[in-house]
């Protein structure tokens, strides 16, 4: 891990209150998932009360809409009840956030485009640092155009850096 990102990591730690936002290209699959996922984590942590968790899009193709049904159903399988409503990213997360987590290369340069200053980049953070890397996954894969296999890799992926990103900051 890059030195700025254990940097803003041991500050977090360090915070009664944390906020972590997920970002991929729909906000119908990836980010909303991750989502999902790390909201259990943290709820079974008990720790629901130092957090605020959100996700949203790089793009605005599915504004206000619940995640994929497939998504939802995969999620659904692990026991994840997947509501929330797509929104796209916006300058005012970089305030509103301390740590913004693309799924990918292209969602991360996106990201810096909207990102409205140089300090706000040092909060953007790649899903993929997280993940375990035996799993041998650099990027979180698109699964829109795939089969079931590809929102289970999704999933197993999220599960991975999920936990790992929890432990980093509890
Ligand atoms: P996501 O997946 O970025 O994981 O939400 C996608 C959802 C929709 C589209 C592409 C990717 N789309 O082109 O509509």
């Amino acid at each position: 891990m890059k030195e700025k990102t254990l940097r803003l990591l041991d500050t977090l730690r360090r915070k009664d209150r944390k906020s972590v936002l997920f970002v991929c290209l729909g906000n119908i699959c990836r980010s909303p998932a991750a989502e999902g996922v790390f909201r259990a984590m943290v709820e079974e942590a008990g720790q629901q009360d130092c957090w605020h968790i959100d996700s949203a899009g790089t793009g605005r193709y599915h504004i206000g809409q619940l995640p994929d049904n497939r998504m939802r159903v995969h999620a659904r399988r692990r026991g994840l009840e997947l509501t929330h409503r797509c929104r796209q990213v916006c300058e005012a997360d970089f305030d509103d956030f301390d740590i913004i987590i693309p799924m990918d290369a292209d969602n991360e340069a996106n990201l810096r485009r909207v990102a409205p200053s140089p300090e706000a980049l040092d909060k953007i953070v790649p899903m993929a640092e997280f993940v375990d890397m035996a799993m041998r996954y650099d990027y979180i894969p698109d699964p829109y155009y795939e089969g079931a296999e590809g929102f289970e890799l999704v999933l197993d992926l999220l599960y991975s850096g999920c936990s790992r990103l929890l432990s980093l900051l509890s």
